[in-house]
């Protein structure tokens, strides 16, 4: 039977800057801060509609290969919006990271504890900001936070099943992944979310992440509403 819902969880790859940027003549920094503005637009649209939780692709695990000044002018975006709390605490969104931050500044550390610590109790919109992120290294993780258990006599190998994994990663306490979106014209999941993507549904769009907007938003929900979800059934 085919199940039409609202998305609960929606992920977003914010691809494209570079490409917005160099369409016009402009450096690939120059793209992100778009981008950055953009997340903030989204967020807040996404919330006034009633998503319950997002997770937009901020920096993955591989994105130190990039210019030693494209890293920098990122840390630092992050770093500016964390700084004013205005950005989320007026929203009511709950702030969430996922990621390795033990790589990055103890500054920008201590900025994301605070925003978390801030907006904890906001009841609004959930958004997971995946920095230093890997889904591999997510579930890498997760393996051994479960083996820890194993290994101090909490837990036996027959208890470990996909609900307690699920209770093991960084997006534990968020509802299952229902949308992917990836604007910018590339077909491919690029290592992001990969154990809560099992059954979400997939959306490619060409947009580059400047320019989408609240309407391809609502495109890609309205498609999420048209797909035929069956989980594994007929
Ligand atoms: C991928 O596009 C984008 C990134 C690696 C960075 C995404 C980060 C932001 C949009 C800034 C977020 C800021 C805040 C405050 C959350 P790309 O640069 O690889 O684009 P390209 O494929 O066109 O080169």
């Amino acid at each position: 039977m085919s199940e039409k819902i609202f998305p609960r969880h929606i992920a977003v790859v914010m691809d494209g800057n570079g490409r917005w940027a160099k369409k016009r003549l402009m450096p690939r920094t120059a793209g992100h801060k778009v981008g950055a503005s953009n997340f903030k637009t989204i967020c807040q649209y996404a919330n006034s509609i009633g998503i319950e939780c997002m997770t937009f692709y901020a920096f993955s695990t591989e994105n130190w290969k990039r210019p030693k000044e494209e890293v920098d002018t990122l840390m630092s975006l992050f770093a500016e919006y964390l700084r004013d709390s205005v950005n989320f605490k007026s929203e009511n969104i709950k702030l969430c990271f996922i990621g390795d931050r033990s790589a990055l500044s103890e500054e920008l550390q201590d900025l994301m504890a605070k925003a978390e610590k801030e907006s904890a109790d906001c009841t609004g919109m959930r958004v997971n900001l995946a920095i230093n992120y890997g889904g591999r290294d997510e579930i890498l993780y997760g393996v051994k936070n479960i083996c820890k258990k194993v290994s101090a006599g909490e837990i036996t190998l027959d208890q470990i099943d996909a609900e307690m994994f699920d209770k093991s990663i960084y997006t534990a306490d968020c509802p299952p992944l229902d949308l992917f979106i990836r604007p910018g014209g590339e077909y491919r999941i690029s290592n992001y979310l990969l154990w809560q993507s099992a059954y979400a549904e997939l959306y490619f769009c060409d947009t580059l992440w400047p320019d989408f907007s609240k309407k391809d938003l609502d495109k890609a929900i309205e498609v999420f509403a048209g797909r035929n979800r069956r989980f594994g059934g007929v």
